[in-house]
């Protein structure tokens, strides 16, 4: 099977925080390890959507060109996914030239086959800005839900969809006056409502897509589609080819997702067909925080139904909630919560992949806590796993020095991780990855039984046989979990090998399922070399200095 998978692509305006790489390019990344170890072909494509308002703004307050700005943020972002082990095949711009000429062309299309339409629309102008003010620098009361900060194109209060002119008391977020006027500004709009129907009946098709995804869906679906803008008055952006229209670019929210296909052509050439066309043998999975589901499943969808293009659409959409950080939100503006650099001077990327999916926000919001990812790093990885390798090496060291004749698992041990080691795979390709990391910490409570159980330092004496025959059977099962962390910690996963004195490719050659690893021994006799410890315990000091340093803003 050949997977072409996208995550989300991160705004260009600064450096992300843990809640956005647990939202999409987290298990993105985990997802495609697993895939390619299975043997499947993939294609993992990302990159960074440069357009819009908060690019210009983040640009201002940085005091740079945009063009500046972006080229910059975007080598920055880049750098730290990939220290981050987030391994994309591509990790490409939306603001790249194939992107403008894309966006022109499905724009085209639309207009050609009927479902754009120019319509004059009042615009909030600030003259305290000197400006129109974009949707979202609109600010006020929300008209349903009466939250006081609902921005003019959402409220983040009932999450509802908005136009500025609906709010109550607007005023311009940049200069807090409330001096605006409504100007008549020509725009043109996107007729979604004529592509209901279709919509319908395509998503009504999707009958294994997580709930919340459906859920989302079908609330727009029932509310009515009406037609959206997608032309700003701004000057960055994609210009739009049309006279009348100088000065004013599409809409971040159209071109930002034909970015997904652009970014692939821009990876992969003139074959990028091959990966999207609607015949293309391709399984296309999305992955995204559940804010950015109604532009996946229906404005997205609906722009390429509608373009007669030949654009195949989503087939498995995964949407995550929140990871709320101490009780609140975490936020880019407001510089709240652990940024992603933050993260990787404080502690190894393994821990954190390691920790945010095992309490990834899958069906409700998580809550991040310094003290809670303390717990989860002392309890499964220095205590569950690291103990484990730990105490093996240490015995090998001490009653093997020499090295142990590789044996398979006895037959109770085998099938109890022949279980798990099928809850995992089939859990991961259900994409549900709570219930994967569930899978592996139970292999490593095996271990940890196995070796309690069987006590090989008291064997060493009464049947020494026995006693390395135990050890051969618990570095085994240091193989099986080197393997299979490899998704989700795959630098760990390579110490791990090395110390095995295994050839790192071994976790890409698993073949098609995990099962294969109890039934050939890798190499005839087992080698451990511990390299000191696989994980640290996070004392009670650290932790109560690091949430001191976290507490409130930082800067
Ligand atoms: O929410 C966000 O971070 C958006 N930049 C996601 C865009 S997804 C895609 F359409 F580009
Ligand atoms: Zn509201």
């Amino acid at each position: 099977m050949r997977y072409l998978i996208t995550s989300a692509l991160p705004y260009i305006n600064g450096i992300k925080h843990l809640g956005n790489l647990v939202g999409s390019m987290l298990p993105g990344d985990v997802y495609a390890r697993f895939l390619r170890q299975m043997g499947h072909e993939v294609l993992y494509i990302c990159g960074t959507d440069e357009h819009g308002t908060p690019a210009e703004i983040a640009a201002q307050e940085a005091n740079k060109p945009v063009q500046v700005y972006c080229d910059e943020m975007y080598q920055v972002q880049k750098e730290i996914y990939e220290q981050f082990g987030i391994g994309f095949d591509y990790f490409g711009r939306s603001s790249s030239p194939t992107n403008h000429k894309l966006t022109i062309e499905l724009f085209q299309n639309l207009e050609q086959r009927g479902f754009i339409e120019e319509k004059s629309i009042q615009q909030f102008y600030s003259s305290s800005d000197g400006r129109f003010l974009p949707d979202r620098y609109v600010m006020g009361t929300c008209p349903y839900c009466d939250y006081p900060k609902a921005r003019g194109d959402q409220c983040d209060g009932c999450g509802k969809l908005l136009d500025p002119q609906e709010l109550k008391n607007p005023y311009s977020s940049l200069s807090g006056s409330g001096d605006l006027e409504l100007r008549d500004s020509k725009h043109l709009f996107l007729l979604l409502n004529k592509m209901e129907g279709p919509l319908k009946e395509w998503i009504d098709q999707q009958k294994d897509w997580p709930a919340m995804t459906k859920g989302i869906a079908y609330k727009w679906l029932k509310e009515g589609l009406k037609s959206r803008c997608i032309t700003r008055d701004l000057s960055w952006g994609i210009p739009v080819p049309k006279e009348g229209y100088e000065g004013k670019v599409f809409y971040v929210w159209f071109d930002a997702p034909i970015a997904y296909i652009s970014i692939t052509k821009d990876a992969v050439g003139e074959n990028y067909k091959d990966w999207w066309s609607c015949s293309a043998d391709t399984y296309y999975v999305q992955f995204m925080a559940k804010d950015n589901v109604p532009f996946h499943a229906i404005f997205f969808p609906a722009m390429l139904l509608a373009s007669g293009m030949d654009f195949r659409l989503v087939d498995y959409l995964k949407s995550m909630s929140w990871l709320n950080y101490d009780g609140g939100k975490f936020s880019t503006s407001q510089k709240r919560g652990v940024f992603l650099d933050q993260a990787l001077r404080l502690f190894p990327a393994d821990y954190w992949r390691y920790y945010l999916m095992a309490n990834i926000p899958e069906t409700d919001d998580a809550d991040f806590t310094f003290a809670h990812f303390a717990d989860v790093v002392n309890k499964d990885l220095a205590g569950g796993l690291g103990n484990f390798v730990n105490r093996v090496a240490t015995l090998v060291k001490k009653y093997s020095p020499h090295g142990l004749v590789a044996e398979y698992l006895p037959e109770l041990l085998k099938q109890d991780v022949l279980r798990l080691l099928d809850d995992y795979t089939q859990s991961i390709y259900a994409l549900k990855f709570r219930h994967a990391m569930e899978a592996l910490r139970g292999l490593w409570k095996l271990g940890n039984s196995y070796i309690a159980e069987k006590e090989p330092w008291k064997l060493v004496n009464a049947n020494p046989q026995e006693c390395v025959s135990v050890l051969s059977h618990c570095v085994y099962l240091i193989y099986v979990y080197a393997v299979t962390m490899y998704p989700v910690m795959p630098e760990s996963s390579n110490q791990l090998l090395k110390a095995l004195n295994l050839d790192l490719d071994c976790v890409q050659q698993v073949g098609q399922n995990f099962e294969n690893l109890l039934s050939s021994l890798p190499i005839p006799v087992w080698a451990l070399q511990p390299e000191g410890l696989l994980f640290d315990k996070i004392s009670a000091d650290v932790i109560s200095q690091l949430m001191q340093d976290f507490s409130g803003t930082q800067n």
